[in-house]
């Protein structure tokens, strides 16, 4: 029967550990985890000896169909969550990106409007909050928390005019997102800078995709980071650095996440599958449109010590888990629009190949075991974003998003065979080792030995609530002391002054 499945003789992974059990899932969910499991006749059976049965990949950073400087990335939901479950992601989290002036309520339904009829796994979203307003910010950001399962909302600080928001506006948003319970997320690159370097390159000549780096070198983004961060803990607000894609500003995370004493918001870093899977370096001497499809931002590096520091970061938990940030525009979008480098639609692929990249990169080089594999692709997500153990994990209970990994089969990454939209992979040529035989996307076999039967619109929008106990604890502290409701007078010390402000 199509709704039953057993798999069998896996090595089952998940965060905490391997275990030599067999799954038996039913109508979408684990329903049993063991060995000798009793079974209903007519129940689907996959072999999986030899191979590893792990959560599906969460992919926590995508954009599909985003309209950014003047193009439309060309991966819609049908095909980017397509190529996601190609390549062993069975959930992809996109972000809603209202202009400035636009109602974040409004541009969250247009996204539900696109994704939900088109998508062939689940999804979840965050929004970006690109303007402030005393009257209307604060209440959108509490009704796409308390209504529409919201509980992260993205800050840019560059994209100067277009989305970034200064200090006192990220300082306000934080002050909402912890009062609601919710997840501060920033770009973080310095936006003033980024726009001096730029005129002075152009006004030099440099207008080939060489000046996008140089208009935003790494201290550009570690400074970004830090002032981030101590925005964010003046309201004692969690806070999510995407796409850290450079040494300096993953060892200013990983620096401040370790200064956090326990109970202080936390500090988490992303990072993202181009910047482990290749370099700026690998641009040199390449024709314009080969540079061109290699733009995003904050950018590749040159540096080629890059990849193997961030999955090091990884490693040590100075950084917390991968996502793709796939935003595809094709040669001919990058090209049109691009007359110099400030102008190239910012955006590589990923969404496909982020979990071989990670596998390649991490697992084959020694770096870090299946294990903490599980976690930098799925699990961590999971928590983060409060959807664990639904999601994240192997357990009776979860949604039966599994992937069943071949380690020891390789694969080449070109754009030739990929499943995306566009037209260029920056990963081309890239042999990589584990490859996903089968993926189970809520019950359903979508690769099946190997071939892709993905279903659109057969994916659900998945709410996700505030208040992640991973980030905020698992008890809400109160600052008043109460009895039968009526606050009472208490004696006030320094500390306890120090300890309101801190919970304010
Ligand atoms: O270059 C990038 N990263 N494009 C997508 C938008 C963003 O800033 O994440
Ligand atoms: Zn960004
Ligand atoms: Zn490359
Ligand atoms: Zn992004």
């Amino acid at each position: 029967s199509q709704n039953r499945l057993l798999i069998k003789n896996g090595k089952i992974v998940n965060a905490n550990g391997i275990t030599d059990n067999d799954v038996f899932i039913e109508d979408g969910i684990i329903k049993q985890l063991g060995r000798n499991l009793i079974i209903p006749g007519g129940t689907r059976i996959i072999d999986a000896r030899g191979n590893f049965v792990i959560p599906g990949g969460i992919d926590p950073h995508t954009h599909l169909e985003l309209k950014l400087m003047g193009a439309t990335s060309v991966d819609d939901f049908y095909q980017g969550t397509k190529a996601a479950i190609a390549g062993g992601t069975t959930m992809i989290m996109d972000f809603v990106i209202p202009d400035k002036g636009e109602s974040l309520l409004e541009t969250y339904q247009v996204w539900r409007e696109k994704a939900d009829e088109k998508v062939c796994c689940d999804y979840g979203l965050h929004v970006a909050v690109t303007w402030w307003s005393e009257e209307t910010t604060r209440k959108e950001m509490e009704i796409l928390c308390k209504e529409h399962g919201i509980n992260s909302f993205k800050m840019f600080m560059a994209y100067k005019g277009a989305l970034m928001v200064t200090d006192p506006e990220l300082y306000n948003i934080f002050e909402v997102c912890k009062d609601v319970g919710a997840l501060a997320m920033v770009h973080a690159e310095n936006g003033d800078i980024i726009v001096e370097n730029t005129k002075r390159l152009l006004a030099n000549g440099v207008t080939g995709p060489e000046g996008h780096e140089l208009s935003r070198p790494e201290e550009v983004e570690a400074e970004a980071v830090n002032r981030a961060a101590v925005i964010a803990s003046q309201v004692s607000c969690p806070l999510y650095v995407v796409h850290v894609m450079s040494e300096s500003a993953g060892n200013q995370v990983s620096r401040i996440r370790q200064l956090k004493q326990e109970g202080e918001s936390k500090l988490i870093g992303e990072t993202l599958a181009c910047a482990l899977g290749t370099t700026w370096a690998c641009c040199t001497g390449k024709p314009w449109s080969f540079q061109a499809a290699h733009i995003l931002s904050p950018p590749l590096r040159p540096k080629e010590s890059t990849p193997t520091h961030l999955m090091h970061l990884l490693q040590e938990d100075g950084l917390s888990l991968v996502g793709s940030d796939n935003c595809t525009f094709t040669l001919d979008q990058k090209k049109e629009l691009g007359t110099d480098f400030s102008k190239i639609p910012n955006g590589v692929n990923g969404v496909e190949d982020r979990m071989s990249v990670v596998w390649e990169k991490g697992v084959e080089t020694g770096i870090i075991d299946v294990t903490r594999f599980v976690e930098i692709t799925s699990t961590n997500a999971a928590k983060i974003f409060n959807i664990y153990p639904q999601k994240g994990c192997l357990a009776v209970g979860s949604d039966a998003d599994i992937v069943i990994w071949n380690p020891r089969k390789t694969r080449v990454i070109s754009a030739k065979t990929h499943h995306q939209a566009n037209d260029f992979n920056i990963f081309e040529g890239m042999e990589c080792h584990g490859v996903p035989e089968y993926v189970i996307v809520n019950g359903r076999v979508c690769v099946d030995e190997g071939e892709l039967k993905a279903v659109q619109g057969f994916g659900k929008f998945v709410p996700t609530p505030t208040h992640s106990p991973y980030l905020y604890g698992s008890g809400e502290q109160d600052g008043e002391a109460e009895l039968n409701g009526v606050p009472q007078p208490v004696e006030v010390t320094v500390d306890d002054v120090r300890e309101k402000v801190k919970n304010m």
